[in-house]
């Protein structure tokens, strides 16, 4: 994606985007459909569902909210917020609270619940690693240290998190997993409202690198793994500390959690073979810090190539964004989207500055966004998200959603098969210019009304568009064919221009057309022409989809 600031304003066009209420679609449940699968084609991916790209507008629950006494609370803001999806945890200790009893009765009610509600669903198991934390494994094991031992410090002090080297947590673990998905199976196997599972909740290990107790150290003194040497590119075999030198605790401990990871989901998948990916506490995209300073060997950007080596049973590693600031945010879109990983956002702050981040994922070709701790039962992760968990603090995400909600199959399709781009307004408020391959570009403003310029003077003192005060817009754009372009977001005006391949020549709009999608046939509402064109397409909070056909005269 060749996107760079520019300053210079290319004027031309402009419009109003009419008020088009537009109602989401709700899905036809569909019987014995394929399972749902990550798939892959030209460094592109899809989430396919009952056979079909599907794009996850999602929303995660709060951490307690698993609970049947706590659904009714979830839905409504579920729906205020326009979701499609829901994340929510199944948590080690609710259905495994006495050892080998199993207790599905919140799974089976969150199933149907879901259905009758029409969302899918994506779950989270908490299970050894919760944040890190074994604060979700029921208390016979979170009890046990000897049983279940946790990690050993370098000092030889005892850390709170599990330790992956141990066999007998793995498989009690996975003996968990394993029973929850053959459950999906037999209530679930048939409909897909589960379509996809996050097995723990960002692993990894704070305040020790790696576990340094005996039996791991055995392990650590002897040789690294082909399958990792293979990855790496590196020919020459040897001991951790030898191959990898100052990185070499942390690649070790990302290579044993990845692999315990990959045991409990690959033994989950044997049995029900939906999607799996893991989320990560991040490290700090931008600079260079130490494993210290962060969860070591959780899925960090850094150590992505590890998991993958590691864990071919996970589809996706996906980063939790909660930093604010855009120049932060885009880097970890840019990290997370190397190795051809698919992008998936899981997990990212609830507050008004963040939901314009979607424009960023989506445009990337991401496969889904989902802001955290979106339900109404009182809790907020202020000052990390949002502390206005009602309708009207959901309105930032509630705006965006509307804009893909009637479309998401058809956005994710033509994500899949076409080139798009996206932007999402930066901190310095200032334009952007997007590359449209060669022969157009489309310079993206913000903090314009839908008519003229703001720096005009001679029609006196120009209020500032209200509702700005912070960062919220933004725009994707897709290619649907050399000259034709599919254009949604808001709070943006958009210019089209000419790219270097039409140099010369002089753009015009062959038409400009808000429409929305039927059974997969774009349907015209109506043409925008006139004081809609000529200042720039000028996209508000309304909802608005736009095909825009360019030519040269
Ligand atoms: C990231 C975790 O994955 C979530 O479960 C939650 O703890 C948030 N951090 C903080 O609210």
């Amino acid at each position: 994606m060749g996107i760079r600031v520019s300053r210079r304003l290319w004027m031309s066009v402009a419009v109003v985007s009419a008020a088009l209420s537009l109602v989401p679609a709700v899905e036809a449940w569909a019987q014995n459909k394929p399972l749902p699968q990550v798939v892959k084609k030209n460094g592109k991916a899809a989430l396919m569902v009952d056979g079909a790209p599907y794009l996850i507008l999602g929303a995660q629950a709060n951490n307690s909210s698993n609970y049947v006494a706590q659904l009714p609370k979830v839905w409504p803001a579920i729906k205020d917020i326009q979701a499609n999806t829901l994340e929510i945890p199944v948590a080690w200790e609710q259905i495994e609270p006495k050892e080998g009893q199993f207790d599905f009765a919140y799974v089976d009610e969150l199933v149907k619940q879901a259905r009758q509600n029409h969302v899918r669903l994506v779950l989270l198991w908490f299970g050894t690693w919760k944040n890190t934390s074994p604060n979700y494994t029921p208390d016979w094991v979170k009890l046990d240290n000897k049983r279940f031992p946790r990690i050993t410090k370098k000092d030889g002090t005892m850390s709170y998190c599990l330790s992956p080297m141990e066999r007998t947590t793995l498989e009690a673990d996975k003996k968990a997993f394993v029973a929850l998905m053959t459950h999906l199976k037999k209530i679930d196997g048939d409909q897909h409202t589960v379509i996809m599972i996050q097995p723990q909740n960002e692993s990894g290990t704070y305040g020790s690198v790696r576990d340094y107790s005996p039996k791991a150290e055995k392990v650590f003194n002897g040789p690294v793994p082909q399958a990792l040497l293979k990855k790496k590119g590196i020919s020459k075999g040897g001991t951790w500390s030898v191959v990898f030198g100052k990185h070499a605790d942390e690649y070790f401990h990302a290579w044993h959690i990845a692999s315990y990871i990959n045991e409990i989901a690959a033994a989950g998948r044997a049995v029900y073979d939906l999607p799996m990916y893991v989320n990560a506490a991040l490290r700090e995209p931008l600079i260079e810090v130490g494993p210290e300073t962060y969860s070591s060997g959780g899925p960090t950007h850094n150590v992505i190539d590890i998991y993958q080596a590691a864990a071919p049973a996970i589809d996706i590693i996906a980063p939790d964004i909660y930093k604010r600031d855009s120049a932060n945010y885009e880097a970890v879109l840019s990290l997370y989207s190397k190795f051809e990983n698919p992008l998936f956002v899981p997990e990212t702050g609830s507050d008004t500055e963040f939901a314009r981040y979607i424009f960023s994922v989506f445009g990337r070709g991401g496969i889904g966004f989902s802001p955290f701790g979106i339900d109404y039962t009182g809790y907020t992760n202020y000052p990390l998200g949002g502390k206005d968990m009602s309708p009207e603090g959901l309105k930032p995400f509630r705006e965006k959603y509307a804009l893909f909600a009637p479309m998401m199959r058809d956005w994710a399709k033509i994500a899949y098969e076409n080139p798009v781009w996206g932007v999402s307004e930066a901190d310095d408020r200032k334009p952007q210019t997007i590359d449209l391959g060669g022969k157009w570009k489309l310079d993206v403003l913000y903090g314009e009304w839908q008519f003229g310029l703001t720096e005009w003077t001679w029609m006196g003192k120009v209020d500032p568009v209200p509702g700005r005060e912070k960062p919220n817009g933004g725009v994707v754009v897709a290619q649907l064919s050399e000259d034709e372009f599919l254009v949604t977001g808001v709070h943006a005006r958009l210019n089209f221009g000419l790219g270097p391949k039409t140099k010369g020549k002089n753009l015009i709009f062959r038409s400009v057309e808000q429409g929305h999608f039927e059974n997969g046939q774009w349907v015209v509402d109506f043409v925008w022409n006139g004081d809609q064109t000529d200042y720039g397409l000028n996209l508000t909070g309304q909802p608005a989809v736009l095909k825009v056909k360019l030519a040269t005269y």
